[in-house]
């Protein structure tokens, strides 16, 4: 069993994760080149992205979804939302006591994207290989 420490939420069993616990070490190959991930179009519009700590793990793989340019999306960054990979305003209610809130997010052109469920990514809403990691992986859940 993993160290983490377990948040039950409803029935289900979920962990609640600190940035910093997971992947002290990059757990993806880069492949010795940058790697390029989709832009968020209002990144720096919000202060959203500045939030320290990561949602439970919902997920341990990305989910593909097709965007549309110049829509505006909210991504679950808690971990709770029954619409995954986005936000339904779960992080609302109070008796959960979640402080983390949405990330609004738009993407530069219309297409098919992955985006990160597992709610660990450093490039948030988009997946950037964290869940591939140990300590991701060996949660419970799906
Ligand atoms: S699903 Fe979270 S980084 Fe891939």
């Amino acid at each position: 069993m993993n160290n983490l420490p377990k948040v039950i939420l409803g029935r289900l069993p979920f962990y609640a994760v600190r940035s910093s616990q997971v992947c002290a070490t990059r757990c993806y190959s880069t492949g010795g080149n940058e790697t390029k991930f989709p832009k968020n179009v209002l990144e720096n519009l919000n202060t959203a992205q500045e939030q320290q700590t990561n949602g439970v793990i919902y997920d341990k793989k990305p989910f593909r979804m097709e965007l549309e340019e110049g829509k505006r999306y909210s991504w679950c960054l808690c971990g709770r939302s029954k619409g995954q990979p986005l936000c339904d305003g779960t992080h609302k209610l109070v008796q959960y006591k979640i402080t983390q809130r949405p990330i609004r997010f738009q993407v530069e052109k219309s297409g098919t994207y992955w985006l990160c469920n597992c709610k660990q990514t450093k490039h948030r809403p988009f997946c950037d290989g964290t869940h591939k990691c140990e300590e991701v992986q060996k949660t419970a859940g799906k």
